[in-house]
């Protein structure tokens, strides 16, 4: 081959790559700043408002993020509220989902950048958005997102079992679903850092205590937990939970790991990380740097908030992030 027929190949190729590229994803950074130049100012805005006066919203965005992205594809479509009429099963109803709060707060997101630019910004959007910047309110790194994601016209309330791990999976199906979305073995240790903010409630805890205490716990964190959860059968409407970290609660940092290290992991799925070989040597180079947390942490995040984007006339933008818009 010629020094010609090999830089005409080259270029040829980049080119392809260049479409493939387009093809598949059109997620830009700053993706608004044509048609609503103050879009990611205002999200912005108005989570740092809702943080100081809600703090736990900030934690409901980044657990919304793994929720939506996780089904499917980051579309919204955990928002869509109940209704039978326009055929849609919530998918805030599936037992996977129990426990996630703070949704109505979305909406003053919305309105705010509804006043500013009508049907313009998605919902889809808004979620990656309020987790870029829940996370660094909370104490995490920098993440820049791309946008551009539209809407889904549909809930996928059956299906989130196939997607989102349960309390208690074993280590290889959770690495597996990660997998599924593009995140490896290093960047699903960081993402399950976010378990270093924010509660579980006593009906994911009560397995690892009740009718005999997991060995694998220390047994003081297991007298506190059973103090936090006195009977097997809590009642699900009942507020009772343990927090996930209880020296930082509101902070996003590797103590979450150092828990681990030290058998005071709260959900199984946590406790795996630091017992199975493939996990285990992330666990401890995160439990031991804060940085390197932080850097993989954010990492994952982005790859987690681009999976399968749900692009231009295939989504829409919705007006109310619960609802889907009449057509
Ligand atoms: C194997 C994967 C995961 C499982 C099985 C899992 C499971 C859970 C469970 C059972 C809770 C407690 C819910 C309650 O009782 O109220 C929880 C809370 C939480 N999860 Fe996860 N999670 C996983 C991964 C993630 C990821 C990847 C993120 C985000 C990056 C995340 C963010 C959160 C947050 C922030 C909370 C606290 C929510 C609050 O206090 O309102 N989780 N998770
Ligand atoms: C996992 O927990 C659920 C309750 O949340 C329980 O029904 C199920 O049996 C548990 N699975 C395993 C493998 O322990």
């Amino acid at each position: 081959m010629s020094f010609y027929t090999f830089y005409y190949c080259f270029f040829l190729l980049l080119l392809l790559q260049h479409q493939f590229y387009h093809g598949t994803s059109e997620l830009e950074v700053k993706y608004y700043s044509a048609t609503c130049p103050n879009a990611e100012a205002i999200i912005k805005e108005e989570v740092t408002k809702l943080y100081h006066e809600h703090g736990n919203t900030a934690v409901s965005w980044i657990r919304n993020l793994f929720h939506d992205c996780m089904v499917k594809s980051c579309d919204a479509s955990i928002l869509l509220d109940e209704d039978p009429a326009a055929g849609v099963e919530s998918e805030k109803s599936s037992t996977r989902n129990f426990g996630m709060r703070n949704f109505k707060y979305i909406n003053t997101i919305k309105e705010a950048l509804e006043n500013e630019c009508p049907t313009t910004v998605s919902c889809a959007d808004i979620v990656a958005l309020s987790a870029r910047d829940a996370v660094q309110l909370l104490g995490g790194p920098e993440i820049e997102m791309r946008t551009g994601r539209k809407d889904s016209r549909e809930s996928y309330a059956a299906v989130v079992e196939e997607f989102v791990p349960n309390h208690n999976d074993s280590i290889s199906l959770v690495l597996s679903r990660f997998q599924a979305i593009g995140v490896d073995v290093e960047g699903t240790v960081a993402l399950l850092g976010a378990h270093s903010v924010g509660r579980v409630h006593c009906v994911n805890i009560v397995n690892r205590l009740y009718p005999s205490v997991d060995p694998t716990l220390d047994p003081d964190y297991a007298e506190y937990l059973k103090r936090r959860c006195p009977t097997p059968d809590p009642d699900p409407k009942a507020v009772e939970y343990a927090r996930n970290d209880l020296e930082t609660p509101m902070v996003l940092d590797n103590m979450f790991y150092k828990h681990l290290l030290n058998h005071q992991g709260l959900l199984l799925v946590d406790q795996q990380l630091a017992s199975d070989p493939s996990t285990l040597p992330y666990v401890e180079n995160m439990a031991a740097d804060n940085t390197y947390f932080h850097h993989q942490f954010a990492r994952a995040m982005i790859i987690m908030s681009e999976n399968n984007p749900l692009m231009g006339e295939l989504g829409e933008i919705r007006k109310d992030c619960g609802r889907l818009n009449d057509h």
